[in-house]
């Protein structure tokens, strides 16, 4: 079916087309082998971008943190830096999304089921796909800002590493959502919060310093995370990396999480009691409005 917003393009007719192992494939037929290492032991790493205004965000820190991964478990590159750019340009062209996501994950391969990685290196498998958000709705969830419930950090040791296996940030998110709230904040053993199952945490002080956990192998160092970073260094607020406390998040003037889906939302909150008044605060929704200005875009290939 020809695309009459994209001439020259066409459309799978379920809309959505994945690119899998080599291949531009319609969803409904996009699939990966049964012993894909990746599917039986998390044996893969992933990535996921903001897609806005037809353009990926912050796509340079984001294959800098897939080269860490990759290089964290000795897995190959699937292929260069500027043909893996391509297929993701590429990806977000063919689906049209103009705001949304788009998803890599990266493997070390399909091989025979054997826990230790295969004596030769198989091909890396690498699986992209696009899909399509709701602007509109992601804005009023910012303003009318999030819960979030907190529990033990039962993860293994190198979240710093953006893996599959993510079980426990899975459950976590499930306790949130049946508690009536959006995000799960992770505690560790001596009480302090790690980060969210899904985003890094944040809190601003009753003498406005935002602060956020130190980059660790106990977190995933955000690519949001450090362009907030930069926002809030270019507007010359104070900044504190380290660790806080549930009672010190109750009891800050804000709370809010980053990600690349949600870039800043605020944290109304936490265990079902309010932050501050309960409402949004200005600090995270200027680091929201102001994100945009210092984040780089790559546009989509049209
Ligand atoms: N999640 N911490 C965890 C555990 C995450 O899964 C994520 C991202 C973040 C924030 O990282 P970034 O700013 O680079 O998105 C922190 C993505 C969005 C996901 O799993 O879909």
């Amino acid at each position: 079916m020809a695309n009459p917003l994209s001439p020259g393009r066409t459309k799978a007719p379920n809309g959505r087309i994945a690119y899998v192992n080599g291949r531009y494939l319609p969803h409904a037929h996009a699939f990966v082998h049964i012993e894909d290492r990746g599917y039986q032991f998390a044996d893969a790493v992933y990535e996921a971008c903001e897609v806005r205004d037809g353009a990926i965000i912050d796509l340079t820190r984001h294959l800098d943190r897939l080269d860490r991964s990759l290089d964290a478990l000795q897995m190959l590159r699937p292929m260069s830096r500027p043909a893996l750019a391509f297929v993701i340009r590429e990806v977000v062209g063919r689906n049209l999304v103009s705001y949304g996501s788009v998803y890599l994950q990266v493997g070390r391969g399909v091989a025979r089921r054997d826990h230790p990685f295969p004596a030769t290196p198989l091909p890396p498998s690498l699986v992209i796909t696009a899909k399509h958000g709701d602007r509109a709705k992601a804005e009023t969830q910012a303003n009318a800002g999030i819960g979030v419930i907190t529990l033990p950090d039962n993860r293994w040791g190198r979240v710093d590493i953006k893996t599959v296996g993510l079980l426990p940030n899975v459950l976590a998110k499930q306790a949130a959502r049946e508690a009536g709230a959006r995000e799960a904040w992770f505690i560790d053993a001596d009480g302090y919060v790690t980060e969210g199952g899904s985003s890094n945490a944040w809190i601003v002080t009753a003498e406005g310093v935002l602060v956020t956990r130190q980059a660790s192998t106990a977190i995933l160092s955000g690519i949001t995370r450090a362009g907030v970073l930069d926002v809030a260094e270019a507007a010359g607020l104070k900044v504190e990396l380290r660790r806080f406390t549930v009672a010190e998040a109750k009891s800050a003037r804000e709370a809010f999480v980053t990600s690349a889906s949600q870039i800043v939302l605020p944290v109304v909150m936490i265990d079902g009691d309010p932050v501050a008044n309960g409402h949004p605060g200005t600090i995270a929704l200027n680091l929201r409005r102001r994100f945009h200005d210092v984040a780089e875009a790559t546009p989509a290939t049209k």
